[in-house]
């Protein structure tokens, strides 16, 4: 019994070498400890049959409260490898983080109006144009028959860059440009990024983006530009909804009409939106002044034309009922991911 009971002391005193093991010797610690076949605290609790009751009792308290304290320290030991080999090392990689989930990438829902729109367009005829944004005084106002005085040419109300260049105020310039490059017959839309003084509120940004419409040839008349936006409005919004013109004006045509179209909230019964008036503001047009072709060189005695102009955010909030313009430019992916189809912002 004495030479157990000093077995088990000499082993008690391996229980120091465990918590500096790493994780091959732990292994070979527990094989060589506690292994099944040749442990040497199994080799000890193999022993206690043969001895007299009272040294079994002995030697088999010790032996097994010897046990549990090995087993406890193996324990210990691995968790606290497992836990270091989790944290990231120090100033470097940790790849053991989740990977990120894939985000795939969208469209923003006013670059899908536009395109939409773009592409009702092209099915009647127009082509995509562009222009730039820094535009001079003669391509934003003089050449489309702003008079010297109108208040946009004032650096209150416009963003002037220096001298004549000024952000331009909407896509009507590119009309100018388009009939300089091109000789009638011309069908375009101008789809394109316009700036104005304007306050950054629910319904009004500095920033914003329009839709031109021209169409130049023989024989055009206010019939053509009825029939061109009705059709388009009944391919954007409800396949029945009606349109009305207002008369309007606008320096670069004449006559000038707004175009309303039936609310598509209340249709046309009168709701807040609509501010009980049953009709929607969607665009301005009218018949191309003929000052404005003369500018570009075209015989207003032989051509004429329409034209027209619209806020395409105002046509995404319509038909999502998006309360306040903000939304499309503050980069939340919470709403921009809304109208991304299937993409979902990452967490
Ligand atoms: N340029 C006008 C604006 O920004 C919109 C507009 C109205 C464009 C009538 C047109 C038009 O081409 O015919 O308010």
């Amino acid at each position: 019994m004495g030479d157990l009971l000093a077995a088990l002391a000499s082993l008690r005193e391996r229980l120091t070498e465990i918590p500096q093991a790493d994780e091959r010797r732990l292994q070979e610690l527990k094989t060589e400890l506690l292994g099944r076949k040749a442990g040497a605290l199994t080799e000890i609790l193999r022993a206690l049959p043969a001895l007299d009751a009272d040294s079994r009792k002995a030697v088999g308290g010790a032996a097994n409260a010897l046990k549990r304290e090995l087993e406890e320290a193996f324990d210990a030991r691995e968790r606290a490898l497992k836990r270091a080999a989790a944290a990231p090392p120090p100033g470097g990689l940790d790849l053991t983080m989740p990977g990120r989930p894939q985000w795939p990438a969208g469209l923003h829902l006013i670059t899908q109006v536009v395109d939409e729109i773009c592409d009702v367009f092209r099915e009647l005829g127009f082509t995509r144009a562009v222009g730039p944004e820094a535009e001079t005084e003669r391509y934003n106002f003089y050449a489309l028959n702003f008079p010297t005085d109108h208040p946009a040419l004032d650096a209150q109300d416009s963003f002037y860059l220096g001298g004549d260049v000024v952000l331009r105020t909407h896509t009507s310039p590119v009309q100018i440009r388009t009939l300089e490059a091109y000789p009638p017959p011309v069908r375009v839309v101008i789809p394109g990024r316009c700036y104005r003084r304007d306050p950054f509120d629910a319904s009004h940004s500095p920033v914003f983006e329009q839709i031109e419409g021209l169409a130049v040839d023989e024989g055009i008349t206010f019939v053509d530009l009825k029939a061109t936006l009705a059709a388009f409005a009944r391919r954007v919004f409800a396949r029945d909804t009606t349109v009305r013109f207002r008369p309007s004006y606008f320096p670069f045509t004449e006559p000038s009409a707004e175009m309303d179209v039936q609310c598509q909230l209340c249709k046309g019964s009168g709701c807040p939106a609509c501010k009980q008036s049953g009709w929607m503001e969607i665009l301005g047009s009218g018949m191309v002044h003929p000052a404005v072709l003369e500018n570009c060189g075209v015989d207003s005695e032989k051509y004429t034309g329409f034209a027209w102009g619209m806020g395409p955010e105002r046509i995404a909030m319509l038909r999502h009922g998006i309360p306040d313009i903000r939304l499309f430019l503050e980069s939340d992916v919470r709403f921009l991911a809304q109208f991304t189809g299937g993409g979902e912002a990452p967490r």
